[in-house]
């Protein structure tokens, strides 16, 4: 763990939810990449489970996701001896630097952000202030503790575009206060779709559970989603204008594979898309399996997982206090 972060090396911060299923696309948009950037920036992570109750949650599950997910990240390669890696409820200044920023954030701004639009269609019943004011919470996450770059998936550009605004008006008025940060987005698997309705992204909150794949899904279960994948009627594994299921599919591929779209394009030439669903399933089944092994490793080492995480939270507890009690003191408030 590191004392201080280093002044060299920029900051980098991100965060995940804890929903039962951290799919493909959670992994190829945003975890692998945290992975790969541990060495070079300062890393902070967290599992954003405060963010995870504006949608209902049930206790028991919910708990045993937390402690999934943080598992599984660490199988993915997280190592939070380099890279802090905490739960999000853990540290207490994520939640009153949100309150504060709410208040720095108009009404107006929050109602044009698409995932609200999308999340309040599809939980009509449920549109509670907390999905309506998450953008804030995730600035607070982020401008906490002064990052540089934020690696997320392109769903999540606007609710960074919208902390660079929050934070922009908060300097704006006080002075500089906090870093602006900039969006990290890789150039492949940014956006790995649905795998039933390639139109839309792959989501682990879509009902169909074949237009999803998790990373803990069994093997046949990985092989049988990718076979049932849908396509078009051209029978050409080629990147092309209406072709949304191949291009993801190429995409996926091309992400796991490391091979370029045009390599994959040779490769499969005359071959057919039942051949080519399958050789993509294999190749997702080769890339999450050590992953699936370390998970089990993991998880069934509770006391290590309780070390790391109450560790990381008191390296980021500290760190972000800083943070928050420059902020305090800008807007007036008596320091206790
Ligand atoms: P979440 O939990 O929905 O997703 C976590 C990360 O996975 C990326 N992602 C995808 N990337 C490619 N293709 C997909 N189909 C796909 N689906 C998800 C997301 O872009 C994200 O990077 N609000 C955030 C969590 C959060 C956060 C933060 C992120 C909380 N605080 C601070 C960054 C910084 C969220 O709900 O992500």
């Amino acid at each position: 763990m590191p004392e201080t972060v280093q002044e060299k090396k920029k900051v980098i911060f991100s965060a995940i939810q804890p929903s039962g299923t951290i799919t493909l696309g959670n992994y190829l948009g945003a975890l692998r990449n945290w992975v790969k950037l541990q060495d070079d920036y300062n890393c902070i992570f967290a599992v954003a489970d405060l963010h995870a109750i504006t949608v209902r949650q049930d206790p028991k599950s919910f708990r045993q996701n937390i402690l999934n997910a943080y598992a599984l990240f660490l199988a993915c390669g997280i190592d939070p001896e380099k890279s802090p890696f905490f739960i999000q409820s853990h540290v207490h200044t994520h939640a009153e630097l949100a309150w504060i920023l709410n208040c720095y954030t108009q009404f107006g701004e929050l109602s044009r952000m698409t995932q609200f639009k999308d999340k309040s269609q599809k939980h009509a019943d449920n549109v509670n202030a907390g999905l309506f004011t998450y953008p804030s919470l995730m600035a607070a996450d982020i401008l906490l503790y002064q990052a540089d770059v934020v690696p997320v998936g392109v769903d999540q550009k606007q609710h960074l575009e919208l902390t660079r605004n929050i934070a922009e008006r908060f300097n704006g008025i006080y002075g500089n206060t906090f870093k602006i940060p900039e969006p990290y987005i890789s150039q492949v698997g940014a956006k790995i779709m649905s795998l039933q309705d390639p139109a839309k992204k792959m989501s682990k909150s879509d009902e169909n559970s074949n237009s999803w794949v998790a990373i803990l899904d069994k093997p046949d279960v990985i092989m049988k989603k990718f076979k049932r994948a849908v396509t078009d009627s051209e029978a050409v594994v080629k990147v092309g204008e209406g072709k949304d299921g191949i291009n993801n599919l190429i995409g996926i591929m091309s992400a796991v594979t490391g091979k370029t779209a045009d390599e994959i394009a040779i490769e499969f030439e005359g071959k057919g898309y039942g051949d080519f669903k399958t050789a993509v399933g294999e190749a997702v089944v080769e890339e999450v399996r050590p992953i699936q092994e370390r998970f089990n490793d993991y998880i069934n080492n509770k006391d290590y997982l309780v070390e790391q995480y109450h560790k990381s939270a008191e390296f980021a507890l500290k760190l972000s206090q800083r943070t928050l009690s420059k902020v305090m003191k800008k807007i007036g408030y008596v320091i206790p």
